[in-house]
């Protein structure tokens, strides 16, 4: 009974650890459903293609990948209840064969397979997953990043978006590997 006690303590404080170390690398800030549509037709989705977002809060982007490209389409998120919304709006939606939500850390996810990847995170986290990209992305992947640039890559085209139907303007950055 000690034993089984010390055990569940154990794993308790090992969850507890892993959780704690998923870093956050941007708060929850949506992208309107057009830059969303922008961000696919200037990342030239294709059906059949591999796509990642991530950190795909309520799951918008790997959605309209799916629904409108019909693209495979894959979303990774650490917020439980965003991971939550999004995996039931792709089932409610029937999208499920295409499009699925991760419920994990950004930084320790394969992307091998990936098409196009589309980030919308801050600066400083565009600095940490670059050497996760480069390190694994195949050659001629396409990444779209939305409002900060990835620093060191060059981006083969820059989108600058005035007004958004809101007020706000937005500024999207092709890169490919
Ligand atoms: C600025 S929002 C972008 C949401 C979505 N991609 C979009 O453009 O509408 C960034 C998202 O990344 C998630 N996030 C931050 N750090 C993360 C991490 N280490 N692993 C997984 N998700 C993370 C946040 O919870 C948030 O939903």
């Amino acid at each position: 009974m000690k034993h089984f006690i010390l055990v569940l303590g154990l794993c308790l404080s090992l969850y507890g650890q892993n959780k704690k170390d998923v870093e956050k690398l941007a708060p929850y800030y949506p992208t309107p459903e057009v830059i969303v549509e922008k961000m696919l037709q200037l990342g030239e989705l294709k059906k059949g293609e591999k796509m990642f977002d991530l950190g795909s809060g309520d799951g918008r982007i790997v959605i309209m990948a799916a629904e409108k490209s019909g693209a495979r389409s894959t979303g990774v998120e650490f917020d439980k209840d965003l991971w939550l919304q999004s995996s039931e709006r792709i089932k409610r939606l029937k999208l499920d064969k295409l499009a699925n939500i991760i419920h994990g850390d950004i930084m320790v996810q394969d992307y091998t397979e990936a098409n196009l990847i589309t980030v919308y995170l801050l600066p400083v986290s565009n600095d940490k997953v670059r050497p996760l990209l480069e390190k694994q992305l195949k050659k001629g992947t396409r990444i779209v990043a939305h409002d900060f640039e990835i620093a060191g890559w060059t981006p083969e085209k820059t989108q600058h978006i005035d007004d958004d139907g809101e007020g706000r303007s937005h500024t999207l950055y092709l890169y490919r590997r």
